[in-house]
């Protein structure tokens, strides 16, 4: 697929309800307390990039919103219901989606099986959005390409319908060009489909080239946000202050 849209195309008026909205969350790991009072938003169609140094908190807040790690104080909604008292299962029943850094294929089952086993109706039909994965439907994922297999999870969430997707490191281990091709058609996608995108992303460049707004985690706790643009233009003073660099 090429994308039709210009990066960091505007989201279109009358689908900027915010979907996902992090608000006041401390948590952590038994006693181990990472997040500390975490706010960020998420509105319908728009892509949001989480930035910050290694042990930042990153993967820590995507795990929180998908009920795998257990928040202490604030609260998570996804419209306008709690995410908090809900397990993993329910809150991906609720279209909450998460890809994370390991991408979770099933390395024997075919890229048919993945997709029929995540199928939901209004789901994007992921074959003809990716022409490279039709070709390999029925390869196992095991032998894919970094790049194909990535096309997979995220294909693998789509097939989902979901309102909200959190991506943890796509770009991890593949080369720019594959990334940059990901990143278009998941902004093709959130603006379509109104769909919100939460992505954790080192690749600071392309998070931007790709994102409408972004928010800076250290330490556990949000020290910037802004628009992209914005973000770009304040990024070496971001850096010196925040990020140690
Ligand atoms: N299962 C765990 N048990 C205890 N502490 C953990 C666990 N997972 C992560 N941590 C700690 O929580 C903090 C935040 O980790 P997290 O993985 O959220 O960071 P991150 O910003 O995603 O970093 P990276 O860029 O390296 O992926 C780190 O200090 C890490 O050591
Ligand atoms: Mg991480």
């Amino acid at each position: 697929m090429t994308s039709t849209l210009p990066e960091n195309a505007p989201v279109p008026a009358g689908s900027r309800a915010t979907i996902l909205d992090i608000t006041g969350v401390n948590a952590g790991y038994g006693r181990i307390q990472v997040l500390h009072a975490v706010s960020l938003s998420v509105r319908a169609g728009e892509i949001v990039s989480l930035l910050g140094p290694n042990g930042a908190g990153k993967t820590t807040t995507l795990l929180a919103c998908s009920g795998m790690v257990k928040v202490s104080a604030g609260d998570i909604r996804l419209a306008d219901e709690t995410l908090l008292k809900h397990s993993p299962h329910v809150i991906a029943r609720k279209r909450l989606a998460h890809i994370p850094e390991d991408r979770s294929l099933f390395p024997s089952l075919t890229v048919d099986d993945h997709l029929r086993l995540s199928a939901k109706p209004g789901g994007l039909d992921v074959l003809e959005l990716f022409p490279e994965l039709k070709k390999r439907h029925n390869k196992r994922a095991g032998v894919l390409s970094g790049g194909e297999q990535q096309m997979l999870a995220l294909g693998r969430a789509l097939v989902a319908n979901p309102r909200v997707l959190l991506v943890d490191e796509m770009s991890m281990g593949l080369a720019p060009v594959i990334v940059e091709r990901l990143f278009a058609a998941l902004r093709d996608i959130a603006v379509s489909k109104g769909l919100a995108v939460l992505m954790v992303e080192q690749h600071i460049h392309l998070a931007l080239k790709y994102a409408q707004r972004g928010y800076v985690l250290s330490g556990g706790r949000i020290r910037t946000q802004g628009t992209a643009a914005e973000l770009v233009e304040r990024w070496s003073e971001i850096e010196s202050s925040y990020l140690g660099r």
